[in-house]
């Protein structure tokens, strides 16, 4: 199974002279470098997807960072899974720990736009994980196992294989701090049998299960490599073409 890595570049670019850089950047590290066995996927904020998508940049597949569940209407503000789809994007990461704490997104919003995208043919990008409050309080199981089951309910077995679920805890996300090397194997095993209990094992081997909370060259080997993760969910480093790509030739050349 080739490894998925993604780049969430958040609320960052902040403009169309500075994605040109950035987009010129990435272009320059990966010329001659041999990408084997990853999907690469780039999640920037929705007004530069179109900008991304002209650029063309070999082997880098687009994303977007949310979406609401209706296709269209009166929902002022809110961007549609068919504008995504026509705007070149092939996965959507959703209910990531930033819109779950800033914009209260529930775990019954998240599954809509889980329904939502699977249907419109938008692989999702799943964040599920626990605060630092909830780990002290011995809560990550039972936390991960509430926000999979939620987000996964009526939520058909033959789309598992368009299913992504990042395991990111809250307190990972730019801390450089990262769970050890059992922690991220219990998260995983949990959500590996929540999905057997969802799917069936044949369709819950099918769902990519990665890891996110701050992944860099130093870290990836733990975090992912040596725990057989299915790939990495990257936030800051993906903003610096150079360590993001460094990120890449090390699980590539795995
Ligand atoms: P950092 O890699 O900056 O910790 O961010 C992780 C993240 O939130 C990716 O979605």
């Amino acid at each position: 199974m080739n490894k998925l890595i993604v780049g969430n570049l958040k609320m960052n670019i902040l403009s169309q002279t500075e994605r040109e850089r950035y987009l010129n950047s990435l272009q320059k590290e990966l010329v001659g470098k041999k990408i084997n066995n990853c999907e690469i996927i780039l999640c920037p904020p929705f007004v530069h997807l179109e900008g991304f998508r002209k650029a063309k940049i070999k082997k880098i597949i687009l994303g977007a960072q949310n979406m609401f569940w209706e296709t269209k209407g009166s929902f002022t503000g809110e961007v549609s899974p068919t504008m995504l789809k026509d705007f070149g994007c092939e996965y959507v990461i959703l209910g990531h720990s930033e819109r779950r704490r800033y914009f209260c997104e529930r775990d019954e919003e998240i599954n809509l736009k889980i329904i939502s995208a699977l249907k419109n043919n938008l692989k999702p990008i799943l964040c599920v994980g626990e605060s630092k409050q909830e780990k002290e309080d011995n809560q990550t199981l039972s936390v991960i196992s509430q926000q999979v089951k939620s987000a996964l309910e009526k939520v058909s077995r033959t789309k598992a294989e368009n299913l992504v679920i990042a395991y990111e805890p809250i307190w990972s996300v730019g801390t450089d701090e990262v769970p050890k090397e059992n922690e991220i194997m219990e998260a995983r095993v949990l959500i590996f049998k929540i999905l057997i209990g969802l799917f069936g094992v044949k369709y819950a081997e099918k769902v990519k299960i990665i890891y996110g909370g701050s992944v860099s060259a130093f870290t990836v080997k733990q975090v992912c490599l040596d725990l057989g993760m299915d790939g990495v969910l990257v936030g800051r480093e993906s903003l610096t073409p150079y360590e993001f790509i460094k990120i890449i030739k090390i699980i590539s050349e795995k």
